[in-house]
Parts: C-alpha cells; sequence; structure tokens
C-alpha cells in the first residue's frame, strides 16, 4: 500500500501518482477538511438538521460528483493543470481556468485563521485544560479578540504548512494520512457514541436525522451547494490538476464515487457529534439553529469534553489533533495549488514563489483575523458578521457557483461532453453517461443560474428570508 501513496514523475517530467488509491487518497485527503469538521456540522446546525443533512448529500451524489469527475477528466484529458487545462482549447478560454484559481486565494487565508484556532485548542487541552475550556464561549470569544494570541497561533499553523510544502514531502504526508484519516474517523464515531448517552441526545439525533420539510428555503439550497463545493474542493481547478496526473487505466468513475463517499462520510459523523450535543447544550432546535455559526466547534465541543471527567483533557487533545491533521492536509492541497499557480504564472522557482504566497497568506490572513479585534467594527455582511465570514461566503457563494457555471457551459456547449465522456471511457464503462450529460448541460447551469439570480434579488432587499 505504501508504494501506492508516492508521487512519482513520468517521462516526460510530469508528476503522477503511482496508482489508483494515491488519487483517491490525495483526493480526499484535499477534501476531508474544516469543512468537513468545522463548517458542515455549524451549516446542518442552522438551516434545520435533517434537511439540510438530505438536501446535501442529494447535491453531493449528483451535482457534487458529476463536477468532480468533469474537473479530473478534463485534467487527465489535457495533462495540464487549470489554466493550461482551458486554454488548451482555445487561448479565449483560459480565462476560466484564471478566474478558478482566484478562489484558493480567497479561501486559503482564512483557512489559516481557523486553522489558527484548532491549534490553540489542542494545545489548550494541555495547557489551560478542559475546563478553561469549556466556559460557554468566553475562552474563545477572549482569545479571538486578543492582538497577539490569536496572530501567533495562526502562524503557527502556516509555519507548519509551509515547511511541509516547501520540503515537498506529499509522498510522506499522504503517508501519514494513512493513518490520522481511519484515526479520525474512530475518535469521531467514538465521541459521536459518547454524545449520544447524554440526557437530551437522542433529540438533537432526531433533529439531525429527521427532514423537517417546513425548513426548506432557498436559504438552505444555497448553503448545501456552497458547502458542496468547498467541502469536494471542486470549482477552483484543484481537482483538474489531480486528474492531470492520473494515468490512463484507472477508473475515474469509480474513483470520484470514492472520495464523494469518503468526504459525505466524514461530514455525516461530524454533524452527528456536534449538532446533538449542541442540542444538549442549549437545548432545541430553534436555539441549535439561531446560535449556530463558525464558533459551534469551538464552544460547545469543549463542552461535551467537559462532561466527560478525567477522559476530557486527553480526548480533547486528541480530536482537535486529528481536526488539525485533516486542516493540515487540505491547507497544504490549498497552498500547493497557490505555489504552482505562482510558479507556472510569474515562472519563479518554487522557493521564490514559496516566499510570495507565504507574504501574501501572511498579509491577508492577518488582516481576516483583525476582523475579530482590531478591525471588529467592520461588519460586512450585518450585525456580528467578521471579515472571515466576508471571505468565506465571497468564494463559496458567488465565485465557485460563477466558476462552476462557466465550467459547465464550457464542457456542455464548447468542448461538448462527448469529449469527456471519451476521455473517462477510456478506462471504465461510463453507464451513466446520459444523466451526466443533462447535469453539465442543463441541471447544474439552471439551478446555479437561479441561485444567483435568488441571491442577488436578495441582496436588493426583493426577497425576505
Ligand atoms: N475541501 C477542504 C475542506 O473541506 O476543508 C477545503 C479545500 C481544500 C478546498 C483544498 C480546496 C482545496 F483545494
Amino acid at each position: 500500500m505504501e508504494s501506492n501513496v508516492d508521487m512519482t514523475e513520468t517521462a516526460k517530467g510530469r508528476a503522477a501518482w503511482s496508482g489508483r488509491w494515491a488519487f483517491v487518497l490525495a483526493g480526499a485527503a484535499s477534501a476531508v477538511g474544516l469543512g468537513n469538521l468545522w463548517r458542515f456540522p455549524y451549516l446542518a446546525a442552522k438551516y434545520g438538521g435533517g434537511t439540510f443533512l438530505i438536501t446535501y448529500l442529494i447535491l453531493v451524489f449528483t451535482f457534487g460528483i458529476s463536477l468532480v469527475l468533469l474537473e479530473t477528466a478534463l485534467g487527465r484529458k489535457t495533462q495540464q493543470s487549470t489554466i493550461g487545462a482551458f486554454r488548451s482549447f482555445g487561448k479565449k478560454y483560459g480565462f476560466i481556468g484564471f478566474f478558478c484559481s482566484l478562489i484558493p486565494f480567497i479561501i486559503t487565508p482564512y483557512y489559516c485563521v481557523i486553522g489558527g484556532w484548532v491549534t490553540k485548542y489542542m494545545a489548550g487541552y494541555v495547557v489551560e485544560g478542559p475546563d478553561a475550556l469549556a466556559d460557554g464561549g468566553a475562552f474563545f470569544s477572549n482569545f479571538i479578540t486578543s492582538q497577539e494570541e490569536s496572530f501567533l497561533w495562526m502562524f503557527i499553523f502556516m509555519a507548519i504548512v509551509f515547511i511541509i510544502v516547501s520540503l515537498g514531502v506529499e509522498g510522506g504526508i499522504e503517508r501519514v494520512n494513512l493513518v490520522m484519516m481511519p484515526a479520525l474517523i474512530i475518535m469521531a464515531v467514538a465521541i459521536a457514541i459518547f454524545t449520544m448517552t447524554m440526557p437530551g441526545a437522542l433529540d438533537g439525533a432526531a433533529y439531525y436525522l429527521v427532514p423537517d420539510f417546513s425548513a426548506v428555503s432557498p436559504e438552505l439550497f444555497i448553503g448545501a451547494l456552497g458547502q458542496m463545493f468547498f467541502s469536494l474542493s471542486i470549482a477552483m481547478g484543484i481537482m483538474v490538476t489531480y486528474g492531470s496526473y492520473l494515468d490512463k487505466k484507472s477508473s475515474l468513475t469509480k474513483s470520484v464515487a470514492q472520495i464523494g463517499t469518503f468526504d459525505f462520510g466524514v461530514s455525516f459523523i461530524a454533524g452527528m457529534v456536534i449538532v446533538p450535543a449542541a442540542f444538549v447544550t442549549l437545548g432545541s432546535g430553534e436555539a441549535v439553529a439561531s446560535n449556530s455559526g463558525p464558533s459551534l466547534m469551538f464552544i460547545t465541543l469543549p463542552q461535551v469534553f467537559d462532561d466527560m471527567g478525567g477522559a476530557a483533557a486527553p480526548v480533547g487533545f486528541a480530536f482537535f489533533l486529528l481536526v488539525l491533521f485533516a486542516a493540515l492536509t487540505s491547507a497544504i492541497s490549498l497552498t500547493e495549488t497557490l505555489v504552482s499557480i505562482v510558479m507556472d504564472g510569474a515562472h519563479w522557482n518554487r522557493k521564490r514563489s514559496c516566499v510570495a504566497v507565504f507574504i501574501f497568506l501572511a498579509v491577508v490572513g492577518m488582516f481576516i483575523n483583525m476582523g475579530y479585534n482590531a478591525l471588529s467594527f467592520i461588519e460586512p455582511l450585518g450585525e456580528g458578521s467578521s471579515l472571515l465570514d466576508l471571505a468565506d461566503f465571497i468564494s463559496n457563494y458567488v465565485m465557485m457557483p460563477l466558476a462552476a457555471l462557466m465550467t459547465c457551459l464550457f464542457v456542455g456547449y464548447v468542448i461538448k461532453p462527448k469529449t469527456l465522456i471519451d476521455e473517462i471511457a477510456i478506462s471504465s464503462p461510463f453507464k451513466l453517461r446520459k444523466a451526466w450529460t443533462v447535469m453539465i448541460k442543463y441541471i447544474a447551469p439552471v439551478l446555479i443560474v437561479l441561485i444567483l439570480i435568488f441571491f442577488i434579488a436578495q441582496q436588493f432587499g426583493l426577497f425576505a428570508v
């Protein structure tokens, strides 16, 4: 298995996965991250639990994996990363790849801010102890509003990412992943079981699992769609690049289904821990929904751990260590993407590009972090919102849908689905080709356009949600 997870160089000098599993693992490592453990649970809590879960499930296994398949097939066909892949069909299409490439420049800085929170919490279980962290939110707000500490931990997280990226130890990180990913799942399942034994948790589980169709709203749908893009790492070019490293024998359809299943599975379990825990702490579905936001993992979970008595410190530490690991593998994949965009775009070597990306992330990350302290008076999306919320909003709700729309139109009407169907069929029979074509040509573009129209209407106050 181990030799399967190394990247090797092909005769042409292009990096290549050594096998299909290496690709699946890398896709899953990039996909499974803060999106699953931090973002998904709070969105599920906010949008009516079960209703959000079902909407998300359907979206991932129709729209989501269709797009992952499209991107990987585009990469494998053209043997190029994003901008080159689009450009290889005509210079004028390069802008689509360029637009996709802008998105990780927005996501990565705020990803590092949250990575810093996770690192701080992991250390907090050793230094401050579980009681200090479970004080109903004061610890969290003191931390993020602090002028020094919050920056320090963001830089610690960034430093770990950059050490690994500059060493280029893809084989190493993937290997560690083989141990850490299953460990993450075992931990999450164990904590979910513990949560279920708490009084009131079953009601919380029901809130999470049983759909309440009165909760269906356009906002819920947009939330699920944005989450799908973020979590599956689509609409930002990364899967095109990963697909370009894949050999022609490996089944694209199977690999993509496995990445989607893994990614959904981890989100599902994370929600199973955090939503019922929030329910126990807050008492009702409405309270969960109205209190839910980025801080859910950092305020309610420590309270759950604190009830574990002597086990609180090791369990809390292990949980945040594993979240940190998931965050790191994704942050590394994001940073790698940025470094390779700069290398290709500016024709700089790896070292220089790493330095440039580091400076960029440090400056923008600090700015976003200041949104919680020095610049907290800026509330770009209404009361209580932060610069981080704005970055998350622009990337997940505006740019990714637009990038996905352009990609679908490009494949559906410019190069035609058949071009990629032929590529997919090289490695495995593609039974769902008709459904996939309908998805790419009609369903996906129509859905995205409807969402964007709704969104614009909402911004102008034509909708009250
Ligand atoms: N999919 C990651 C997550 O859910 O946390 C975030 C991400 C990683 C997006 C890598 C994009 C990417 F290239």
